[in-house]
C-alpha cells in the first residue's frame, strides 16, 4: 500500500505530536466545561481516536454522518444528515473534530446546523487545512498544519473508500488513478 504514496506530507511521528499539542490546548481551554466532541464520519476517526486519547482527562464523544446534494462532489456545501447526533447538545460545549477542511462549505453547514441547537458554544478542531482552496470564511480554533492543495489520502482520508488506514498523509502516485 505504501508503494501507492507518491510522496509523505506528514509522518506518524509528526502527526501524533501535533495531536498532543491540541489536545493540551484543548485540556487547557475547557478546564471545567462541559466538552462534548462531535466527530464527522467517516475521516475523522483516527484524529479522534487519538486526539481523546491525548487528552489529559476524559471527554465524551458523538458522530454525525453526512452526505452532500446535488452535484455529488462533497464541496456542494448542501449537506443531508444521515446519522445525527445521539445527544442533546442544549447547554453544552460542543468541539466538531474533523480530518480535514478544503472548502470549508462542509464544517460551515455543520457549525450553524450545531448552533442552531442552543449550545453554549460550537468550535472547530481539524487536523488539516487547505488555505488556498477556502471558499467560505470559517473560523478554527484548532489546525494541526495548513498543507498545500494537493489530494492526499492516509490517516482517515481515503481514495475511493482506501488508503484509510495508513499511518502518514501522503499523495498518491498518478498511476493509481489510472
Ligand atoms: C471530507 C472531510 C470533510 C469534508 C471537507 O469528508 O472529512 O467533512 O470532506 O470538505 P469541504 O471543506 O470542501 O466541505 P468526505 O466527504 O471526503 O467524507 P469522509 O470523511 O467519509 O471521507
Amino acid at each position: 500500500m505504501g508503494n501507492d504514496l507518491q510522496k509523505v506530507l506528514l509522518t506518524e511521528d509528526e502527526i501524533l505530536a501535533r495531536i498532543q499539542e491540541m489536545a493540551t490546548d484543548i485540556w487547557r481551554d475547557y478546564k471545567g466545561k462541559d466538552l462534548l466532541l462531535v466527530g464527522v464520519l467517516k475521516g475523522a476517526i483516527l484524529v479522534m481516536a487519538d486526539l481523546m486519547r491525548a487528552l489529559p482527562g476524559t471527554a465524551p464523544m458523538d458522530w454525525m454522518a453526512i452526505s452532500s446534494y446535488g452535484s455529488g462532489t462533497k464541496s456542494s456545501g448542501v449537506v443531508r444528515i444521515i446519522k445525527d447526533l445521539d445527544t442533546d447538545i442544549t447547554g453544552r460545549h460542543v468541539l466538531i473534530v474533523e480530518d480535514i477542511i478544503d472548502s470549508g462549505l462542509t464544517l460551515s453547514w455543520i457549525r450553524s446546523n450545531l448552533e442552531s441547537r442552543s449550545p453554549a458554544s460550537v468550535e472547530i478542531c481539524t487536523l488539516l487545512r487547505k488555505p488556498e482552496v477556502a471558499k467560505v470564511e470559517i473560523d478554527v480554533r484548532y489546525v494541526g498544519f495548513d498543507i498545500p492543495n494537493e489530494f492526499v489520502v492516509g490517516y482517515g482520508l481515503d481514495y475511493a473508500e482506501k488508503y484509510r488506514n495508513l499511518r502518514v498523509v501522503g499523495t498518491l502516485n498518478p498511476s493509481v488513478y489510472s
